[in-house]
């Protein structure tokens, strides 16, 4: 089995990226899960960028024992110095010098020949190799330069000391067919080839560096430089869980494996999420929210019955503990029932029937229904158990900035009378808590009041809880609606309800005791 080296640049070419920033100790937080990660090699920065890049390599430097550590340098000596003087503190330090090769680049942004570009090329690898044994050099936007340019300063370099041959598609230009046809070419054209390590860097432009990364991979190459969630300058670098996923998944295609522990994936990737702010697109291949989810009841199904059915790799393969069966409007009754038994509700079937039509009901509203959600159905549902001594007929608020807010509020009682009251107060929810209170005609403290959104999106279900005392007696209610408001008068009803069954019960015993004492 071919082993793939996995270079790691998120912490230079990904950080590159706008809104990926990371300070130091997030890159050091960030290095110490890539080291768990197993990836072969960490590009730690860009050390002549900036003093803090150059502090966050040596950082990583001092840090890192298991995994090679490089630093970026232009062709330049005072790059190469900055580059070493950072990187050297590591067991196996690596420079990595690079110079644009493609005539646009050479032309417009070196304003050098292809002579001196040559010239600088090989000397600066001589220059590095003077510090470090262990040097890789890149053409830039090797897929846009011409080949025979390409072979002369790459078996130049080889010549010079280099060790690692990188080919980088800067701009995320070819095809993975050219890809592969470079990757052979040079193969089969590079004198001194075979002694050194031939790497590809594919960029993102056109959504093609996985492919382009693994197409060369087949034509030969031996490292990929890649970055975690993808992340990197414009569109992105090729993103490191998909090409890992695909040779441990294809490995009878690929013929390839990583020394990635790819269990660790998951946790690398949220790691990267939380710390840059950047968030993953649910869709996102491997690791987004939905890779491991199904929500139409054919896919749940099948996936209950074999997993192998709608998954070709295992969410526990990435470090998930289970895949997500999302419910939503698609979903059927076997996931229901199997997700309110994951949950701990042990109902019986009817209650299941009844739970499972209302759960349709929430899901016609929302896009999907949480594990929260179904929470809250089940204890609205165990709740309404307890005989409602009221229930909300309706309410009609008036509120605003330049007005009291005041709330008319309509109850039902048990035996089926109306009741409406209206009340002022400091807001809506005050309002109509005083509303309710003037109906029920009891001596009610409000103890704790509380809203959660039960997910997220503006389709949100609010979930109030609120707790209430009266002659020595707590009890707490719940409501759940995607209107707050409802959800707050909704809870309130349902603790005044579970206050009067309590007080009720209570009674009733007191006087059984008291039976039973005569
Ligand atoms: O994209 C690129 O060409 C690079 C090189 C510096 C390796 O990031
Ligand atoms: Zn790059």
């Amino acid at each position: 089995m071919r082993m793939i080296k996995i270079f790691d640049t998120t912490l230079r070419d990904g950080e590159q990226s706008p809104g990926c920033s990371m300070n130091i100790n997030e890159k050091i937080e960030m290095a110490r899960q890539l080291e768990a990660l197993g990836v072969d090699v960490i590009e730690a920065g860009f050390a002549a960028s900036s003093q803090g890049d150059y502090n966050s390599v040596k950082a990583i430097a001092k840090e890192i024992k298991n995994c090679v550590v490089a630093s970026l340098a232009r062709s330049l000596p005072q790059d190469i110095d900055s580059a070493w003087g950072a990187v050297k503190y590591t067991e196996n330090p690596r420079l990595h010098i690079f110079i644009a090769t493609s005539p646009i680049h050479m032309e417009y942004k070196l304003r050098k020949t292809p002579d001196e570009v040559y010239e600088q090329a090989v000397e600066m690898t001589k220059y590095a190799k003077k510090y470090c044994s262990d040097v890789e050099f890149s053409a830039e936007d090797a897929s846009r330069s011409d080949r025979k340019f390409l072979k002369r300063v790459f078996e130049g370099v080889i010549k010079a000391g280099a060790t690692t041959i990188n080919v980088p598609d800067t701009v995320g230009y070819v095809s993975p067919s050219e890809m592969a046809d470079l990757i052979k070419w040079l193969r089969e054209n590079v004198e001194g080839m075979d002694k050194v390590t031939l790497s590809v860097h594919c960029h993102n432009d056109l959504g093609l560096a996985v492919a382009n990364s693994l197409a060369a991979i087949l034509a030969g190459a031996e490292q990929v430089e890649c970055t975690v969630n993808g992340i990197g300058e414009r569109a992105g670098n090729a993103a490191l869980e998909e090409i890992v996923m695909n040779l441990k998944t294809r490995r009878d295609f690929y013929g390839a494996d990583t020394r990635i522990d790819n269990t660790q994936i998951y946790k690398t990737s949220r790691m990267l999420s939380q710390i840059t702010g950047v968030r993953i697109p649910p869709n996102k291949a491997i690791v987004g929210d939905n890779a491991f989810a199904h929500e139409s009841g054919i896919h749940q199904h099948g996936v209950l019955a074999n997993s192998l059915t709608y998954e070709i790799m295992t969410p526990e393969s990435i470090g998930l503990s289970r895949s997500k069966m999302v419910l939503g409007k698609h979903s059927g009754r076997h996931a229901f029932t199997q997700r309110l038994r994951e949950l701990g509700f042990n109902v019986n079937l009817d209650v299941a029937d009844s739970l499972f039509k209302e759960f349709k009901a929430l899901a016609d509203k929302k896009k999907t229904v949480s594990d929260r959600d179904i929470e809250a159905l089940v204890r609205r549902s165990l709740s309404l158990e307890i005989p409602e001594a009221y229930k909300l007929e309706r309410y009609v608020i008036n509120t605003g900035n330049t007005i009291t807010p005041t709330s008319s509020v309509t109850l039902v009682k048990s035996d089926g009378t109306h009741v409406e009251e209206v009340a002022i107060g400091f807001g809506p929810v005050d309002a109509s808590f005083k509303a309710i209170n003037m109906i029920v005609g009891l001596p009610i403290e409000l103890e704790d009041y509380s809203i959660e959104a039960v997910t997220g999106g503006r389709d949100a279900q609010g979930e109030v809880s609120v707790k209430i005392s009266s002659n020595g007696k707590t009890v707490k209610g719940y409501g759940l609606s995607t209107d707050i408001l409802e959800a707050s008068i909704l809870a309130y009803v349902n603790a005044i309800n579970n206050l009067i069954y309590e007080s009720e019960r209570t009674e009733k015993s007191d006087s059984a005791e008291k039976e039973e004492a005569k």
